[in-house]
């Protein structure tokens, strides 16, 4: 049986041999922590996309989206608190000269404990079987409740380091809790420095001289700095939001887990702006409404979990992660954060314009609150890459990797396959491919045997394959192959489209979520 780390492995060689995803300049071995899509990986993209947009602005009459430019006034920056506040722990080890983030070592630490209880309370469920009591085994078992006493201690000991940012404290902890670099398993630890994310550039060539730009760390700025242009020429009523998919640029310490964090990557934000004193009431209606959507996809509902945050960041009041499980643990995929109105009052400070809205309804001015909801397209892509991808073991020792995408989501939705290349096969698969097309992104395929043909849209994630043989010049129906379940059925060609729309449209995942 092969561990998760394997099969993980086995998935990011399948991304780069069926082209989902290729590393960065791969020509030239590569760039650390940046990645292209490939011909499939851009289609399965897209569709993330275009489910997130039209979730977003087809189904909500009250919000709308904006396309807004990468590069931004670099006060922007100072007044959203990037320049000053958008940092990371680092540390370095002497001995490997590897960089660490002085927060992630203390994390893996605190799961370390925690695989340590999980353990215990495995095998005691083992030995005690229907009868087991977890808490009171917890409560009761001296070992696993030092451990907990001390994954608990070491919790709040780097809970309260990391809201005061206190980088000598958690080089302290470093040291206490003997963590060693995985590299040289030394402790030869360096000082804890603030490192700042932003990448920066140089803009102009004027004899004036030059300005310092940044590559946004995150399209939410884009949203703020344009609250007033989009409430005024769109007639926005508050409560109203602003969408936004676009490219955001992070010069990550500890670039991990293949496309999971990366250099340049993609976010899909929505900035929903709220009465001041409604934000918790919103807070909680965009939690639920981004949990069904990821949901309603149908990778199963066991995999996500909330996971609020202990260490507010410096614009927000509440702040939770919606988490699915990767191989590599639960991970957060997408942030739903109360900010406040700590955006706006800074633009609005630090432009010298007034950024108020003036509610008709209480015949008063105010400046907005706001509920962000920020998902990363790489991690959704990541997440829904891990729970499709399966190595089937089949009846007679075979087995076939296959790619259990959602249909909606599937980069190529039908594979059109005659079964030999001769006997006018061919010509018919041509004209149902010439009319599928229009609707559907097809595949035509008449090279090797079926089975072989088979496989290859198997690991690739098409949904159907349908088949032209010659029972079809006879008798005008068609083979329609199921990917899940293998399953064959003979469908007439002029019910073809239909069948497939039905399960393809993505319009029925639209109404799945607002029915609920
Ligand atoms: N505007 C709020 C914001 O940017 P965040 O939690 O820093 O919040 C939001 O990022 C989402 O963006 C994350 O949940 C994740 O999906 C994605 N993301 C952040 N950093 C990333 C990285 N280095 N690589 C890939 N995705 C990233």
């Amino acid at each position: 049986m092969a561990t998760q780390d394997e099969i993980f492995k086995k998935l990011i060689a399948h991304c780069k041999e069926y082209g989902f995803v290729f590393p960065s300049s791969d020509i030239y071995d590569g760039l650390s922590a940046v990645y292209d899509y490939g011909q499939n990986g851009v289609e399965l993209k897209n569709n993330i996309k275009q489910y997130w947009w039209n979730s977003m602005t087809l189904l909500h009459e009250n919000i709308v989206g904006i396309d807004a430019a990468i590069f931004m006034h670099p006060t922007t920056w100072k007044a959203s608190g990037h320049v000053d506040a958008f940092n990371d722990p680092l540390i370095d080890n002497r001995d490997s000269k590897k960089r660490y983030r002085a927060d992630v070592l203390i994390e893996d630490q605190i799961a370390k404990y925690d695989e340590k209880i999980n353990k215990e309370v495995e095998k005691a469920r083992k030995r005690f079987g229907d009868s087991f009591d977890e808490e009171m085994f917890k409560q009761t078992n001296a070992r696993v409740k030092e451990h907990i006493e001390k994954r608990d201690a070491l919790h709040e000991r780097y809970s309260v380091a990391m809201n005061a940012m206190d980088l000598n404290e958690l080089k302290q902890i470093i040291l206490d809790e003997e963590i060693v670099c995985p590299i040289s398993g030394t402790r030869n630890w360096t000082d804890v420095r603030q490192f700042n994310l932003m990448f920066s550039t140089e803009m102009g060539s004027t004899a004036d001289g030059t300005m310092k730009v940044y590559l946004r760390p995150e399209t939410a700025q884009g949203i703020f700095v344009n609250f007033l242009n989009v409430q005024k020429t769109g007639r926005m009523k508050v409560p109203f939001g602003i969408a936004q998919i676009g490219k955001a640029f992070r010069n990550e310490i500890v670039a991990r887990q293949f496309i999971f964090r990366m250099r340049e990557f993609e976010q899909m934000e929505m900035q929903f702006f709220v009465r001041p004193g409604e934000e918790m009431k919103w807070f909680e209606h965009w939690k639920q409404f981004r949990l069904r959507w990821h949901k309603a996809l149908g990778l199963g509902d066991h995999k996500y979990r909330f996971h609020d945050h202990e260490k507010l960041a410096h614009y927000a009041n509440a702040a939770t992660d919606i988490e699915f499980e990767m191989p590599f643990g639960f991970k957060e995929v997408e942030g739903i954060h109360s900010r406040t109105n700590f955006d706006l009052s800074q633009h609005a400070k630090y432009s010298g314009k007034k950024i108020e809205y003036f509610d008709p309804e209480l015949n008063q001015s105010y400046t907005p609150y706001v509920i962000e909801t920020s998902i990363g397209v790489d991690r959704m892509f990541l997440s829904i890459m891990c729970a499709a991808y399966e190595e089937q073991q089949l009846e007679g020792g075979d087995v076939r990797t296959v790619l259990h995408l959602p249909a909606v989501l599937a980069p190529v939705k039908v594979a059109i396959l005659p079964l030999t290349k001769k006997d006018g096969l061919p010509e018919k698969a041509r004209e149902i491919m010439n009319e599928l097309k229009f609707k559907f992104k097809a595949q035509y395929d008449e090279k090797d045997a079926i089975g072989k043909r088979y496989r290859r849209q198997d690991a690739i994630g098409t949904p159907f394959c349908v088949t032209i043989d010659h029972d079809t010049l006879t008798d005008g129906t068609v083979t329609v192959r199921d990917r899940d379940t293998m399953q064959q059925e003979r469908i007439a060609i002029a019910e073809l489209s239909n069948y497939i729309d039905q399960r393809v449209n993505m319009q029925n995942l639209y109404r799945k979520l607002m029915a609920e």
